[in-house]
C-alpha cells in the first residue's frame, strides 16, 4: 500500500521569480535558505509522488469556466507558462495518471465532485517552490488545484474535508509507493486591491500558531474568522489547510517566516513528517 511520507508547505510569491536579480542580497539569501531547507526535508522523505496543492492563477481556467477543485490526472504536465517566469527553466513534469485517477475516483465515491484535467499547464504557484527547492530528481507531480482566487471559494471546512479525503486516498492506494503533499501559497498578501502590497504580520503569526497546533477544527475557526479581514492573497492558505487535515490534524513545524515587502508576501515554510 502507498505510504504517506509527509506534508510540506511553502509560499510562492511570483516576484521571487520576476525580480530575483533585483532583490537585495540578504533577502535572496534568506529565501534561498528557506526553500533549500524545505527541499532538503522533502528530499529526505524520498517521495515517488508529490500531490501539490496550489491555485491556478488564470493559466488553465478563467471566469468563463472556473472549477472549485481540479485534479490533474495527466501522465505529464508542463510549466511554468507565464512570460515573467522566463528566467526559470520550462520543463515537462512527470505526472502520475494512476494515482491521480485513484484520487479522483476516491473523491467521487465520497461525495466530492472535482473537475479533472488530462492536460494541465502549471504556473508559478506550482513551479516556483519546486524549482527553488532544487529537487533532483523531481518526483512525479499530481496537481490538486483549489480555487483560492475568485469568490465564492470552497469553504475552509471543505478544504479540511479534502485533506481527510486525500489521506484516505493515499492509504487505500494499492501500490507500494511513497507519497508526499506540498501545499503552495500564502501567507498574507494583497493583489490588485486597495491594500496591494500590505502584509498582515499579526494575521500571519496567528495563522502559523494555528497551523502549529494539533487541532484542524481550531485552525478552520481561526481562518473563517480572520480571512475576510486580510488581503485577498491570504486565501491561498486553504492549500495549507488541506495538508494539515491530511496529516490527521498534527501540528506543522515552522521552518521560517519572513515578511518580504519586496515581493509583497508574508512568506512561510513548514513541514510535518510522520514518525519513522
Ligand atoms: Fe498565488
Amino acid at each position: 500500500m502507498a505510504k504517506f511520507v509527509g506534508a510540506f508547505a511553502a509560499s510562492h510569491a511570483p516576484l521571487i521569480a520576476r525580480d530575483w536579480t533585483r532583490l537585495p542580497g540578504p533577502v535572496r539569501a534568506r529565501l534561498t535558505d528557506a526553500f533549500a531547507r524545505t527541499g532538503a526535508r522533502l528530499a529526505a522523505a524520498r517521495a515517488d509522488v508529490i500531490v501539490e496543492i496550489a491555485p491556478d492563477h488564470w493559466t488553465n481556467f478563467f471566469i468563463n469556466n472556473l472549477p472549485s477543485v481540479c485534479i490533474g490526472v495527466g501522465a505529464e504536465h508542463e510549466g511554468p507558462r507565464e512570460p515573467f517566469m522566463r528566467d526559470f527553466p520550462h520543463r515537462t513534469l512527470r505526472g502520475d495518471a494512476a494515482f491521480g485517477t485513484h484520487l479522483l475516483e476516491s473523491a467521487l465515491r465520497s461525495g466530492f465532485e472535482p473537475s479533472m484535467s488530462h492536460q494541465l499547464a502549471l504556473d508559478h504557484g506550482f513551479c516556483l517552490p519546486l524549482w527553488k527547492m532544487g529537487l533532483d530528481p523531481l518526483p512525479a507531480i499530481v496537481p490538486l488545484i483549489i480555487n483560492d482566487l475568485e469568490p465564492p471559494m470552497p469553504s475552509i471546512a471543505r478544504c479540511a474535508a479534502w485533506g481527510t479525503l486525500l489521506a484516505e486516498a493515499i492509504a487505500s492506494y494499492p501500490s507500494d509507493i511513497r507519497i508526499a503533499i506540498l501545499a503552495s501559497g500564502g501567507l498574507s498578501h494583497s493583489i490588485g486591491e486597495a491594500t496591494m502590497g500590505a502584509i498582515e504580520e499579526d494575521f500571519d503569526r496567528g495563522c502559523i500558531a494555528a497551523f502549529e497546533r494539533d487541532d484542524t477544527a481550531a485552525l478552520v475557526a481561526y481562518l473563517e474568522a480572520e480571512l475576510p479581514h486580510v488581503g485577498n492573497g491570504a486565501h491561498e492558505v486553504r492549500n495549507w489547510v488541506v495538508a494539515h487535515a491530511a496529516c490527521g490534524g498534527h501540528g506543522f513545524s515552522l521552518l521560517d517566516y519572513y515578511a518580504v515587502p519586496e515581493v509583497y508576501v508574508g512568506c512561510a515554510w513548514a513541514t510535518w513528517e510522520p514518525a519513522a
